[in-house]
């Protein structure tokens, strides 16, 4: 008996490259088709189908074959390819595959209620306290550093059991981890008016792409989150940008013009951030652009460091070609082209041919949440090397010369949770191992000092507290304990962080946007 499976598959009439029996245990009418014995083929993947895939991996690693959902499938010069999903992965692991890294024997047919899995692995409220704060908040913390009775937890310990990414294929691969997906916030009202760029001049409205966000204003925040993807911008577009010296394979979509996404490399020029489709053209472009720094008022500098703060309203074309660049590599935010409400500081390395840009963030000029950080961003060819502790970093610096506490816009990626709890953790830890006794009693010290010594904000102080499981509850006191054991990982740790911010070399004046009645 044959069943006419043509009418849930269209593409069941068509010869079959590779032809399977299926185990057919998972499929959507279990019962029937085990009975029915019908042999799959590649024609039946199709979208939202569910299958092992072979993960991309190096040389000499074990074969790795985790369930993945079929995104695409295209057809190019008689050779057909899947775009995959690996389910409990980071979406920048999707990738473009052949059939023969496909298990179809195993292969699930979409159901209904199936929906991509996403664990929560950072959010906002993964940086809020689950205890009750403002006891902790007002009564004073004592410190106590000697070897005591109560649990002494080591602070790196707590921190490495945060996902761990380095056996990663891709971690392997320029430090692109694989943690489970963040799951978003549905923030449909916090969003702006998009304006697409024409490629030649970028500077004027050109075609809205599938990508275009609804017309709502939203009220704060640089790029919102999103859950209502479609399918375009769950696919990579853009196959490889090269940037300065560098070639970068991106991570996620980005919504540059269509025709980019054709083409093997995007030429991006590293100064003023302008794309183009060939080299050519870059050269071209190079010839008549003169700048070697990008643009705005460079406002720190320390050896071959240097910041520039870009005002989004003033360089609207860098601002908008920054944002296209961010967006390949940042994906739980989605983009908005409305940059007047925010400023960007670029963080650039100098050498003899200029300041080459490794990573930036945007913050608002006003943010009704104090957010500090909208978005933030290392480079790929300069992650995992302390640059993005030294942005964060610069960050807080912004928020004391503020004299304001500031906290990270949310939700945070995976890869930003574990930068933001490692950058906390040593801030913290070195004000207590630094704190000293006072009349020979134990250091003492409140969450509100911490706070005001660090610019980090109250919520964000607890939660790292808690992480790190050094508050104990002792005789109606909260105690730190800190062991001699996780005093000297601590040192080490920060024996470690070569490049530090020094707020000598910041020029820098906060304004009031506020009171300006005009970003
Ligand atoms: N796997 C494991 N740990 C990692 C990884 C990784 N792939 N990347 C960073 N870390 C850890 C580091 O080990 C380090 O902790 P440690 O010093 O305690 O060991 C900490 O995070 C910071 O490392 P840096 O080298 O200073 O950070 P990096 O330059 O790699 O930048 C950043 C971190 C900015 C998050 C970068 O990964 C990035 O740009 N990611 C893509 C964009 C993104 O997700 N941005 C954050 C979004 S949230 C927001 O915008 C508010
Ligand atoms: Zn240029």
């Amino acid at each position: 008996m044959a069943a006419d499976w043509s009418k849930y598959f269209p593409y069941t009439n068509q010869t079959s490259c590779f032809i399977f029996y299926s185990s057919l245990s998972k499929m959507a009418d279990d019962k029937e088709n085990k009975k029915i014995g019908l042999k799959t083929t590649l024609d039946m993947v199709v979208e939202g189908c569910r299958l092992p895939v072979k993960m991309s991996i190096l040389p000499n690693e074990e074969e790795e074959w985790p369930l993945a959902e079929i995104l695409s499938r295209k057809e190019e010069k008689g050779k057909l390819e899947f775009y995959v999903h690996y389910i409990d992965f980071n979406k920048r692991l999707d990738e473009w595959v052949l059939p023969d890294r496909l298990r179809v024997e195993e292969l699930q047919f979409p159901r209904k209620d199936q929906k991509t899995p996403q664990k929560q692995t950072s959010s906002a409220a993964n940086s809020r306290p689950t205890t009750p704060d403002r006891e902790l908040q007002e009564k004073k913390t004592t410190v106590d550093r000697s070897e005591s009775d109560s649990p002494s937890p080591s602070l790196l310990s707590k921190k490495l059991s945060l996902p761990e990414q380095t056996s990663s294929p891709a971690a392997k691969l320029g430090g692109q981890g694989q943690t489970p997906q963040s799951q978003t916030k549905s923030n449909a009202g916090r969003k702006r008016k998009a304006i697409f760029l024409d490629e030649d001049s970028q500077d004027a409205p050109a075609t809205p792409q599938p990508s275009a966000p609804p017309q709502q204003p939203r009220q704060t925040g640089s790029m919102s989150s999103s859950h209502d993807e479609n399918i375009i911008t769950r696919i990579k577009n853009i196959e490889t940008i090269e940037l300065g010296k560098y070639r970068i394979k991106p991570w996620y979509f980005s919504p540059y013009p269509p025709e980019l996404t054709t083409i093997s490399i995007v030429f991006i020029c590293e100064f003023c951030l302008k794309y183009v489709k060939s080299r050519k053209c870059l050269e071209r472009h190079r010839t008549k652009c003169t700048l070697r720094h990008p643009p705005g008022n460079e406002i720190y500098r320390k050896s071959t460091i240097s910041f520039f703060e870009i005002d989004g309203r003033k360089n609207k074309m860098y601002s908008q070609n920054l944002c296209l660049l961010a967006k390949l590599f940042l994906d739980h935010k989605t983009l908005y082209y409305d940059t007047d409400p925010f400023l960007f500081y670029v963080m650039t390395e100098y050498d003899i041919k200029g300041f080459h840009i490794v990573g930036f963030f945007s913050k608002e000029k006003e943010s009704t949440e104090d957010y500090n950080v909208a978005c933030i961003l290392t480079l790929p060819p300069y992650q995992r090397k302390g640059y993005g502790k030294l942005l964060i970093e610069f960050s807080y610096e912004l928020s004391k010369f503020e004299g304001k506490t500031g906290s990270p816009e949310k939700p945070l990626s995976d890869l930003g949770l574990l930068s933001y709890r490692s950058y906390w953790s040593q801030t913290i830890l070195e004000i207590l191992v630094n704190l000293k006794p006072e009349n020979g009693e134990r250091p003492q010290v409140t969450i509100n000092e911490i706070c005001e010594l660090t610019s980090i904000r109250k919520e964000d102080v607890i939660s790292t507290l808690q992480h790190l499981n050094l508050i104990n509850y002792y005789k109606g006191q909260y105690i730190i304990t800190l062991s001699q054991e996780s005093i000297d990982t601590h040192n080490r740790a920060m024996a470690k962080r070569k490049i530090r911010i020094d707020a000598k070399c910041l020029h820098w004046t906060p304004k009031d946007w506020a009171k300006r009645g005009k970003w």
